[in-house]
């Protein structure tokens, strides 16, 4: 059996598509800053390609790049800033951080109504209580001030899913991986679409017998190759998350070439899970706007 590829390219201009029509109506356009702290070259590229899709979707970029050498209080102060600025209806700050500077109190600094990661607690709390969820990810014109905002990746791997018709009601869910960005949070969005949650990590006994019981399985670790094709129960759907740069170039977590002849459906990468995030960021955008952009 080969695999079917889930084309994430594709979905993710169909949800930028949508986007672009809602905020052409608009007025006011949403705005989204980024910081980038550093030289990172790889965080360079991603935020670079955040903002091009910001720029194609008739959202306003306001961008702040600042040396690795910035001290905490600085960066903290800054996020402070955007956080009172009306122009802003969203913030990202690029991780991983440079060494030295704890990510912790600078995301706390981020006003849950301007978290397009949902990285602060507030909005990770609203997740993990199951008061939010993928519903609410793509609702781009709520009536009110949205309640929460959704991590954008675990988002995008949700989206994938329903667009392939993956049954997730009672499915056997196996995550590797339990990273603020992407585990924890997709745990609990695939929770409250009623599947049943396994999440492994690096203590995890006999990980491949775990991911072999896998219906969905979703590899989020950042270890080139790690899933093998005798890992993956035939005709699981795989969800590749990882980004490896290595010798052979950019690699997911999962050996695609050898999965693919057992998975039922398998997200490439590149292509695959990294459209749906910028994808998901421009809608937690968009979100973000409907508050007062001063709002606290
Ligand atoms: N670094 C890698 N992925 C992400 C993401 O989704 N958001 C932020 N802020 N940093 C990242």
């Amino acid at each position: 059996m080969t695999a079917r590829v889930i084309d994430g390219k594709a979905v993710a201009a169909d949800v930028r598509a949508r986007i672009a029509e809602v905020v052409g109506k608009r007025e006011r356009k949403p705005g989204l800053a980024t910081v980038l702290v550093g030289e990172d070259p790889a965080s360079h590229v991603y935020v670079g390609s955040k903002r091009k899709a910001c720029a194609e979707a008739g959202i306003r970029s306001i961008h702040h790049e600042v040396p690795a050498t910035i001290s905490q209080g600085e960066l903290n102060d800054l996020v402070r800033g955007l956080n009172a600025d009306p122009e802003v209806d969203g913030i990202l700050v690029q991780l991983p951080l440079p060494e030295g500077l704890d990510p912790d109190p600078v995301l706390a600094e981020i006003s849950p109504r301007k978290d397009v990661d949902g990285l602060t607690a507030a909005n990770a709390g609203l997740l993990a209580q199951g008061r939010i969820g993928l519903a609410e990810a793509l609702e781009l014109e709520p009536s009110e001030p949205p309640l929460g905002l959704i991590p954008c990746t675990p988002a995008g791997c949700v989206e994938l899913l329903a667009r392939v018709g993956a049954e997730l009601e009672g499915a056997e869910a196996v995550i590797v991986g339990r990273s603020n960005l992407v585990g924890r949070p997709l745990g609990s969005l695939l929770l409250g679409a009623n599947a049943t949650v396994t999440t492994c990590h690096s203590r995890t006994r006999d990980l491949p017998a775990v991911c072999r019981r896998a219906d969905i399985l979703i590899a989020a670790v950042g270890v080139p190759k790690l899933i093998e094709a005798d890992w993956v129960k035939p005709g699981a759907t795989v969800i590749d998350v990882g980004m490896n740069r290595t010798d052979e170039g950019l690699v997911g977590d999962v050996d695609y070439a050898a999965v693919a002849q057992v998975a039922g459906a398998i997200t490439p990468v590149p292509g695959g899970v990294g459209p749906m995030t910028i994808a998901m960021l421009l809608a937690n955008t968009v979100r973000t706007s409907v508050a007062p952009a001063s709002a606290p």
